[in-house]
C-alpha cells in the first residue's frame, strides 16, 4: 500500500518510497551506528531548526561519523522545502525525519578501516498532534532505565525505548517513565518535567538523557514566564508529592501526565502550569491557540 508520502531524500536524491532501499551491509542496519534527528513542520517551516542541526552535528561528532555534506542549515532546509511541496504537505503539520549512519561496509565491529561514506535519509510524514490528550492529560508507566550512558547523542539505537514504550502500549498507557538509581530521567520519546515545592524540576542535560529541543524551549518559557527552574533530577519517590507532572517534545509538545502507573498526580487533572506552558509553546509554534477552558 502506498502511504501519502511516497517521495524521500536518499543520498542526493529524491526517490519514490518503494524505490528508496540502502543496503544489507548498512551500518545502521547491522550495529545502529548512526544518529536521527525529528523536526515539527509548521506553516512550511522547520521548527527551531537550528538547535535540531546543533544537535546532529554534535551527534556525528560524538560517534565520529564524517557529515555528509548536506548537514548545513540551508541544504537541509532546502531539501525539506522540496520533501514538503512533493508530499502534498503545503500548510499542514508533519514531522521530517532524518538519519544519517556510518554507511555500508563489511561487517566488522570497528569503523571501516578504509572509510565509508555516510549514509542520509531524509522523510516527511503528515502529523496531526493529539490536542484532546494534551488538554485532558495522559497516563505513563514507569520503567528502569536499562539504556547506555550516553543518551545524549540522538542514536538509532532505539531498543529500550521501544521495549518501553511496548510495556506503556500493553497497559494502555501513552508514555513510559525511566526510572535510573532511583530519579526520573526522560521518557521513551520525551523529556519529563514535575512541579514541586513551587519550582520547576527536570533533569539535567546530562549524559542520561536527550537533551530535547523542547524541553529547552519550555524552559526558556518558563523562565520568561518567571517560574523557579531547577535542572535537579526528581526521585521517583517525590511522584507522590509532586503537583504536577508533563512531558515534553517534538510530538507531544506539553503533555499533562495525570497518572503514572496507579499513582494519581497531584489532582488527577491538568495542572496550571503544564496548561500555560503547552499555551506558550502553542504561542511559540504559531498555532492557533484555542481558549483553554477553566477547570
Ligand atoms: N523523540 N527524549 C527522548 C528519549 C526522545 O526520543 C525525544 C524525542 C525527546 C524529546 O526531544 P525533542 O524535544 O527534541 O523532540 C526526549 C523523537 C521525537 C522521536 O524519537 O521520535
Amino acid at each position: 500500500m502506498t502511504s501519502p508520502t511516497s517521495t524521500i531524500y536518499l543520498n542526493g536524491a529524491f526517490l519514490p518510497k518503494g524505490e528508496a532501499t540502502v543496503s544489507i551491509e548498512d551500518r545502521g542496519f547491522m550495529f545502529g551506528d548512526g544518529v536521527y534527528e525529528v523536526w515539527r513542520v509548521l506553516h512550511g517551516r522547520l521548527f527551531e531548526h537550528g538547535r535540531h542541526v546543533a544537535r546532529l552535528r554534535r551527534g556525528l561528532s560524538e560517534l565520529r561519523i564524517d557529515p555528509p555534506a548536506e548537514v548545513d542549515a540551508a541544504r537541509l532546509a532546502a531539501i525539506a522545502d522540496r520533501l514538503i511541496a512533493d508530499n502534498g504537505i503545503g500548510d499542514g503539520q508533519a514531522l521530517l525525519y532524518l538519519e544519517i549512519t556510518r554507511g555500508p561496509a563489511p561487517r566488522i565491529h570497528q569503523f571501516p578501516p578504509g572509510g565509508s561514506r555516510a549514509t542520509i535519509v531524509m522523510m516527511v510524514t503528515p502529523f496531526v498532534p493529539l490536542d484532546a490528550l494534551q488538554t485532558s492529560g495522559a497516563t505513563a508507566v514507569r520503567v528502569p532505565d536499562i539504556r547506555w550512558h550516553r543518551c545524549d547523542v540522538k542514536t538509532v539505537q532505539l531498543l529500550p525505548n521501544v521495549l518501553a514504550q511496548q510495556q506503556a502500549a500493553e497497559h494502555g498507557a501513552y508514555e513510559a517513565i525511566f526510572v535510573r538509581d532511583g530519579v526520573i530521567t526522560e521518557a521513551s520519546r520525551s523529556n519529563v518535567m514535575g512541579v514541586i515545592d513551587g519550582e520547576l524540576r527536570t533533569h539535567p542535560a546530562d549524559a542520561h538523557i536527550l537533551r530535547g529541543v523542547t524541553r529547552d524551549v519550555v524552559l526558556e518559557l518558563a523562565r520568561d514566564a518567571g517560574l523557579r527552574v531547577v535542572e535537579r533530577a526528581l526521585p521517583d519517590g517525590a511522584l507522590v508529592r509532586v503537583d504536577e507532572l508533563f512531558l515534553t517534545g517534538t510530538g507531544s509538545d506539553v503533555t499533562p501526565v495525570i497518572r503514572v502507573d496507579d499513582l494519581t498526580i497531584g489532582t488527577g487533572r491538568p495542572g496550571p502550569i503544564a496548561r500555560d506552558l503547552r499555551q506558550r509553546l502553542r504561542a511559540h509554534l504559531r498555532l492557533d491557540v484555542p481558549a483553554v477552558a477553566g477547570r
